[in-house]
């Protein structure tokens, strides 16, 4: 699309901590300051709060911003119900959970004029939205900018653009994100995506559950994996529109919409820590070993969702990007394993290391999912090759991969299920893992 949006998406702020407060205005004035009430807005504006968790949990977890808009959200009609499309939400029980291992190509071509949210597609998920735990999966697959605005009171949006640039026109103001990055809208703020090129492919995690913070480092130390200076939070900008704006409303799972007699994204200054944020996945500070073997891939997190259990996510973002090998007397590619957490991954550019690429494989816009103790691992392929490997130094640079882990099963959809794009033979890739065990004696 037009390179003046490109530029306008320019101007973002760092987001330097999670929990902490951050501010912005799009007309100077807007922010109340000083001894100025933050709930009496200034320059004719109504002040808002915008709550992400209770009004009661602890600090360092509460999440909620003050908005000052032209109108206030309640001025609104009636809801109605409208049509879900591909959007299905937790709990999913149309299927069976499923112990096989399974393989999606990308989705295929949408009709023209296929909004984002039109080409939004449930693969499956866990949990119960009504109950703000788990996720639900989703691929993307968009021909056209969205005119409508939408909004998700059932959980946060993870995108994770794979083919084609966003501009996400949030209360907040403007994310440009292109593949390589991700963005992040909270719980509840309406927002539209607007297409950059002519189509936009890519993955969604909708978070039920605690909003993704960065997670602890323990003895890693203060620096690491994500660093939070490189979280970009939107300036504050706004459209003051009159006339009919439609405007979808994702509630508990069923689709609602109402049309505005003016944009809701009308927010002129704003604070606090329940905001949009961007960020590149290529600034992610990888870790790994500089002796033998290789930690698990939890040291490749970027964001977590806890639980109410310590140390056991709702859900963790885990992206697997361009690093150097240098572990001696090992295998180095990811391990065999059998896994209590649910793991589906996706791959945003070239090749995965544990993974044979091309047509059929595992192909950026595809997905796998290796559900609850699933064994699975390197295929003979890349096992036969590794295991000759002479392990030099090496620079893994090759692809951009992520995996969204999860503590449940990941229940599919009847579409995801029976889908044409779904792999027939995803075992294949361990086949022929030849018998080499010869006993001394
Ligand atoms: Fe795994």
């Amino acid at each position: 699309m037009s390179g003046e949006a490109r530029k306008t998406a320019e101007g973002l702020t760092h987001l330097s901590g999670f929990g902490n407060e951050h501010a912005s205005e799009a007309v100077p004035g807007a922010l109340p300051e000083g001894r100025n009430s933050p709930q009496r807005a200034p320059l004719g504006l109504y002040a808002e709060q915008l709550s992400g968790t209770a009004f009661t949990e602890p600090r360092a977890h509460n999440r909620r911003s003050w908005l000052y808009r032209i109108r206030p959200s309640a001025a609104h009609p009636a809801f109605t119900r409208t049509e879900n499309g591909s959007i299905r939400t937790a709990p999913f029980t149309e299927s069976v959970p499923d112990p096989n291992r399974l393989r999606w190509n990308p989705l295929p071509e949408p009709a023209p004029g296929t909004d984002f949210l039109a080409g939004l597609w449930t693969l499956g998920g866990n949990g119960d939205a009504t109950q703000r735990t788990g996720v639900a999966v989703h691929l993307y697959h968009a021909t056209s900018s969205m005119e409508r605005v939408f909004s998700d009171a059932d959980g946060e949006l993870l995108i994770v653009p794979e083919r084609g640039g966003l501009l996400l026109r949030t209360e907040f103001g403007l994310l440009h994100v292109e593949p390589g990055h991700i963005a992040l809208i909270p719980r509840g703020v309406r927002f539209r995506v607007e297409l950059l090129d002519a189509s936009a492919r890519g993955y969604v995690c909708e978070n039920y559950g605690a909003p993704f913070r960065l997670p602890d480092l323990g003895p890693i130390g203060a620096n690491g994996l994500a660093n939070p200076r490189d979280f970009l939070a939107p300036v504050a900008a706004y459209e003051d529109t009159e006339g009919p704006v439609e405007v979808v409303n994702k509630f508990c799972g069923t689709l609602w919409t109402a049309t505005y007699d003016h944009s809701p994204l009308d927010v002129v200054a704003w604070h606090g820590n329940h905001v949009p944020y961007s960020y590149d996945l290529r600034r992610f500070n990888v870790l790994g070993t500089i002796s033998y073997d290789h930690p698990d891939p939890s040291i490749f997190t970027v964001l977590t969702s806890p639980s109410d259990t310590p140390g056991l996510a709702g859900v963790d973002f885990v992206v697997f990007a361009p690093r150097w090998l240098v572990g001696e007397d090992t295998f180095r590619p990811p391990y065999f394993h059998r896994n209590v957490m649910s793991e589906y991954m996706g791959l945003i550019e070239g090749a995965y290391d544990a993974k044979t690429a091309g047509e059929g494989g595992f192909v950026p816009g595809g997905g796998s999912l290796h559900n609850m103790m699933s064994a699975h691992g390197p295929d003979r392929e890349t096992f036969d090759r590794a295991s000759a490997a002479e392990l030099r130094p090496q620079k893994v640079d090759d692809g951009l991969a992520f995996m969204f882990e999860t503590r449940w099963p990941v229940t599919l959809t009847p579409a995801a299920a029976r889908a044409e794009h779904l792999q027939q033979g995803y075992d294949d890739v361990w086949s022929g893992l030849e018998r080499h065990f010869r006993p001394l004696h």
